[in-house]
């Protein structure tokens, strides 16, 4: 049982939706040490970052109707004083309209999938609007599935071993998650995480405070205990320009990177010249030597034209056979697998 209240607790601050989530039977739901499980582990107020006030309603509101479903004697059984008062101050908060809640930054806690060499969970935390919608000018806002399949496959022993003591660049980042991770737990030397939207920039800087541990407070005095992730703004088809921060890349030196990351970067055929044309860049000019994306294959002909471009510039496309299990499968780093995800490394031939 402890399994199945840790999962849940992991998909509840990951905002899994509520159709998603790994909910135990009714009838074990309603035992006491469940629902002290329950509250210990996703209600109480000491937990943080806690989940937006509408998510959190929604999740107590299923179970709470899910125990009392589950209650056989009324004697005997009873709904746990702490979830009821947790109930009362949710209903006495003020909720924001649908709109205003689908638009909302909120603090997403994303635990990997587990591990036989790392029993205890490695988690990172990011800033992020789940309601964006692909298409808008702000799709960096959230987190996609390709990413959460990359860092599910980065997280693994083959996935590590390509990025740890190395320079990373992560190019559309967005919200930052595949580079907070590689900078919290697969020991890379640094990661730039670039993005063309500055706002997101803001906001990852803001991410790489929060996931710098306990004492992220002294951290911000002092760079030098913040995690090696160093968001950048980088426009494809412009000189991306170094930063102060950068300075653990090599200080005097021309910047250079081993490794370059991308998820979820060929939803638009327009954008895959200027995506070729950089990973070139990367390559001729900023020492890269393998290119590390993940696809969602909305579109078999725009994913085609990326193929295609690969080959006219002379790239090796190799693919990499990694599949995430089905949903309700997975441990970690939650995500659908109904359109599929494809993972290469690009290098040159
Ligand atoms: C669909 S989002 C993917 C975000 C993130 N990689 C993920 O998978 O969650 C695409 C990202 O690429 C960025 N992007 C698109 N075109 C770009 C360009 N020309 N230069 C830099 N970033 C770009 C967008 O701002 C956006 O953050």
């Amino acid at each position: 049982m402890a399994d199945t209240i840790h999962k849940l607790s992991a998909q509840y601050f990951q905002l899994v939706d509520p159709p998603d989530l790994t909910i135990p039977p009714d009838d074990v739901l309603v035992r006491p040490e469940v629902q002290k499980a329950l509250y210990k582990h996703m209600f109480d107020e000491s937990l943080t970052p806690l989940p937006p006030t509408t998510y959190r309603s929604r999740i107590l509101k299923l179970l709470l109707a899910r125990i009392e479903n589950g209650i056989q004697n009324p004697d005997e059984d009873e709904i746990l004083d702490d979830l009821m008062e947790c109930w009362g101050s949710l209903l006495s908060e003020p909720k924001p309209s649908p709109i205003e809640a689908a638009q909302q930054l909120s603090h997403v806690k994303y635990t990997a999938p587990q591990s036989e060499s790392h029993p205890s969970d490695r988690t990172v935390t990011t800033i992020e609007s789940r309601g964006v919608i692909l298409g808008g000018g702000t799709t960096g806002n959230r987190t996609w599935e390709a990413a959460l399949h990359l860092e599910s496959f980065l997280a693994s022993p083959a996935g590590e071993a390509l990025v740890t003591g190395k320079r990373v660049i992560e190019l559309g980042a967005g919200t930052g998650f595949l580079s907070l991770f590689c900078a919290r737990h697969l020991g890379v030397r640094g990661v730039v995480a670039t993005d063309r939207e500055p706002a997101l920039i803001e906001t990852m800087k803001e991410c790489v405070r929060l996931n710098s541990g306990p004492e992220s407070t002294q951290a911000q005095l002092d760079q030098r205990s913040l995690i090696p992730m160093y968001p950048a703004i980088w426009d494809w088809g412009t000189p991306l320009q170094r930063t102060e921060e950068m300075g653990s890349l090599g200080r005097n030196e021309a910047l250079k990177f081993d490794v370059a990351l991308g998820a979820d970067l060929i939803y638009d055929a327009d954008l895959v010249p200027l995506l070729l044309s950089t990973v070139r860049d990367l390559f001729e000019n900023y020492g890269v030597k393998l290119f590390i994306i993940a696809a969602t294959l909305r579109n078999e002909a725009t994913f085609q034209t990326f193929l295609t471009g690969c080959e006219a510039n002379s790239f090796k496309a190799e693919y990499i056979p990694f599949q995430s299990p089905a949903l309700e499968e997975q441990t970690g780093f939650f995500h659908s697998t109904n359109i599929p995800v494809r993972t290469y490394c690009i290098s040159r031939n």
